[in-house]
């Protein structure tokens, strides 16, 4: 990915610190934060600074790695059990960040008692964890964009693009490819209240990619679906079950209602990573509650360039703040990861290795 020009990934781990473009301050700066420690990394994930699967899951991974490179001799394996489960606490839902966390994990444990090589196998997992991250999101880029035709109208939820993995990104993706070689493609992206990674993220992004688009309010998507504006609407994925069951940030079940009510296709677009093989259905997935201040309050920059957080709600209000939904796999059209585009009662086999 290239902001103003420049080459990023969204995580990197360099001199033993794990970087994270913060994007609690997009798109208005564009700054690294860098963690020196598994706490801090910790904090980063559950603060949002990162967010996305892919990206959540990579950092987790360098978490692990950091903690492992800092783990004193004589308590090794028990100092980086509890650094994990310290990483592990952060986001409930995303699966990602289990996957990175545990494969990290595993290449310690194969090194047995081998201290020196168990620190160096930390690293090179997470390295890998994140460079399949970004291989795969390429890849989905190149199934996905055939189901894109020059001139449409194309819908997403959230942000699932580049700031979202390592690289690339996952909804958005296929819609990068499209636009690439040539298809002219018009983006509706919601807000995706109230943390408004559709309004920051995703527009930052489209416009950094010189895709077309507006940002459109989020119960706005089933009116422009029933005026003939949108022929297709994509979106990532948190947690997939076994079962093509797909949880998603909060809106995504009423944007798949809509979209079959408007007999528009449906799809989900999510590396193999996402996909939880011993999680039987949707039902099952852990949905993260996040705090009722972030619908309470919002955050942004005034034109004068001071950050501003402002109330939006009576004080006192009650607020409820469920982060994700799920869609059940009756309404989606296909999920795209990096082996290609099945039908979502298909996806289980993908992880299991079949
Ligand atoms: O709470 P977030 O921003 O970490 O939410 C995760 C997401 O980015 C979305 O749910 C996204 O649509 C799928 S993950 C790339």
């Amino acid at each position: 990915m290239k902001i103003d020009g420049v080459s990023y990934r969204t995580v990197w781990l360099s001199e033993g610190r794990v970087h994270l473009l913060d994007q609690n301050r997009l798109p208005y700066a564009v700054e690294v934060m860098q963690c020196g420690t598994p706490a801090e990394v910790a904090h980063a994930i559950s603060t949002m600074v990162v967010r996305g699967a892919g990206a959540i899951g990579a950092t987790g991974a360098y978490g692990v790695a950091v903690a492992a490179l800092q783990a004193p001799e004589a308590t090794f394996h028990a100092q980086l059990a509890h650094d994990a489960e310290l990483l592990a606490r952060t986001r409930p839902t995303a699966q990602n960040l289990f996957y990175g966390i545990q494969r990290v994990l595993d290449a310690v444990e194969a090194c047995g008692d081998d201290l020196r090589a168990a620190r160096e196998a930390a690293v090179a997992a997470a390295q890998a964890v994140a460079d399949e991250d970004a291989d795969a999101c390429e890849a989905i880029g190149r199934h996905g964009e055939g189901l894109l035709e020059d001139g449409m109208g194309v819908a997403t939820h959230c942000n699932a693009g580049w700031l979202a993995f390592v690289d690339w990104g996952s909804a958005l993706s296929p819609i990068y490819a499209a636009h690439r070689g040539g298809k002219r493609l018009h983006v509706w992206a919601d807000e995706t209240r109230p943390r408004g990674q559709g309004a920051r993220l995703t527009a930052f992004e489209l416009g950094q990619e010189g895709v077309p688009h507006a940002v459109i309010a989020d119960g706005s998507l089933g009116a422009w679906m029933r005026r003939g504006e949108i022929q297709a609407m994509i979106v990532g994925s948190d947690r997939i079950a076994a079962n093509g069951d797909v949880a998603n940030k909060i809106g995504t079940y009423m944007a798949a209602l809509a979209a079959r009510a408007s007999g528009i296709p449906f799809y989900v677009a999510a590396p193999t990573t996402t996909i939880d093989p011993d999680c039987p259905s949707g039902e099952h997935i852990p949905i993260e509650e996040r705090s009722g201040e972030e619908l309470s309050h919002t955050w942004g920059w005034s034109d004068e360039g001071r950050f501003v957080r402002v109330r939006t709600t009576p004080e006192g209000t009650r607020c409820r703040n469920l982060a994700f939904d799920v869609t059940p796999a009756g309404l989606i059209a296909g999920i795209v990861t990096e082996r290609g585009v099945v039908a979502p009662r298909e996806v289980g086999s993908l992880r299991s290795g079949g």
